[in-house]
C-alpha cells in the first residue's frame, strides 16, 4: 500500500481487548493472551509509525482493572515490569518517543514506576513520533485532576479565568497531545470504557471483531482504508459537494 497516497491519521488511539478471550479459544490461561497481545503491540506500534501515525495512545491497563484477580493483575504488572524497557529501547532505534498517562499512585508498584521514568527518560529526544502508553488510566481521574490543577494555577494567578479554553484544557491532561483522530477498539466490544472521552469528541470510531492478537500490520491497513472513507464534517457542512 501506498501511505503516501492516503490520508493518514495524525493521532490514533487503540483501546486494545480480547486478549483473554484470544486464550480462551486456544485453550490458554489469559496471561498468555496477554503475552501475546504485549508481543503484537511491538511489531504493530512500529508498523503504524511507519505508515505515517505521528501520535498512538494504547489503553495498556485502566484504573478499573486493578478490579480483576490478584492473580491477573500480578501477572500483568510482571509483565509490564518485564517488557516495557526493552520496548523502549526498541522504540528509541526507531526515534520514537515514550510518554505515560494514567495515576502514579497505589497499588502501583514503586518498581514499575522507576521503570516508567526509565522509559521515558531513554526516549525523550526522540522527534519522529509519540506512544503514549495509557497505564492505570481512567479518563474521569484524567479530567478530575486537570481541574484541580487549573483551581490551582488561577489560584496562584498563573492563569486568567477569561484566557481559559478548550485548547488549554489539553495542557492540563496527563499529556499535552493533540485530540484523537481514529480509534481502534479491537475485540467487537462498542463501548470506550472510560478512554479519553475529551480527546476523543470527534474521533472516527471503527471496532473490528479481531482479537488484538490478531490485529496485525495487514489488519491495521485496512482500518486505515476505512478511515479514507470517513467523512469528518465536525458539525460542519461543505456546500461545494
Ligand atoms: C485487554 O484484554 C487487556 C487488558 C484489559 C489489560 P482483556 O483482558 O480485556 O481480554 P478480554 O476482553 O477478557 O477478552
Ligand atoms: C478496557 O478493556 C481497558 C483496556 C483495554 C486496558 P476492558 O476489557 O477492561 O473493558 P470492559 O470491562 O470490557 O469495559
Ligand atoms: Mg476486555
Amino acid at each position: 500500500m501506498d501511505y503516501k497516497k492516503i490520508k493518514i491519521p495524525h493521532h490514533v488511539g487503540i483501546i486494545l481487548d480480547g486478549n483473554g478471550r484470544w486464550a480462551k479459544e486456544r485453550g490458554m490461561k489469559r496471561s498468555s493472551g496477554h503475552e501475546a497481545g504485549f508481543d503484537n503491540l511491538v511489531g504493530l506500534s512500529k508498523h503504524m509509525f511507519n505508515t505515517g501515525v505521528k501520535i498512538l495512545s494504547v489503553y495498556a491497563f485502566s484504573t478499573e482493572n486493578f478490579k480483576r484477580s490478584k492473580e491477573e493483575v500480578n501477572f500483568l504488572m510482571n509483565l509490564f515490569e518485564n517488557k516495557f524497557k526493552k520496548y523502549a529501547e526498541e522504540l528509541k532505534k526507531e526515534n520514537i518517543k515514550i510518554v505515560f498517562s494514567g495515576g502514579r499512585e497505589k497499588p502501583v508498584k514503586e518498581k514499575l514506576l522507576k521503570i516508567i521514568d526509565e522509559c521515558e527518560n531513554i526516549t525523550k529526544d526522540c522527534t519522529r513520533g509519540i506512544l503514549n502508553i495509557c497505564f492505570n488510566y481512567g479518563s474521569h481521574s484524567e479530567i478530575v485532576q486537570a481541574i484541580k490543577k487549573i483551581h490551582k494555577d488561577l489560584e496562584d494567578n498563573k492563569i486568567k479565568e477569561k484566557d481559559l479554553n478548550e485548547d488549554m484544557v489539553y495542557h492540563y491532561m496527563f499529556q499535552d497531545l493533540e485530540p484523537i483522530d481514529f480509534l481502534i477498539r479491537t475485540s467487537g466490544e462498542l463501548r470506550l470504557s472510560n478512554f479519553m472521552l475529551y480527546q476523543l469528541s470527534y474521533a472516527e470510531l471503527y471496532f473490528p471483531k479481531t482479537y488484538f492478537p490478531d490485529f496485525n500490520n495487514k489488519e491495521f491497513d485496512k482500518a486505515l482504508i476505512e478511515y479514507t472513507k470517513r467523512d469528518r464534517r465536525f458539525g460542519g457542512i461543505d456546500y461545494s459537494k
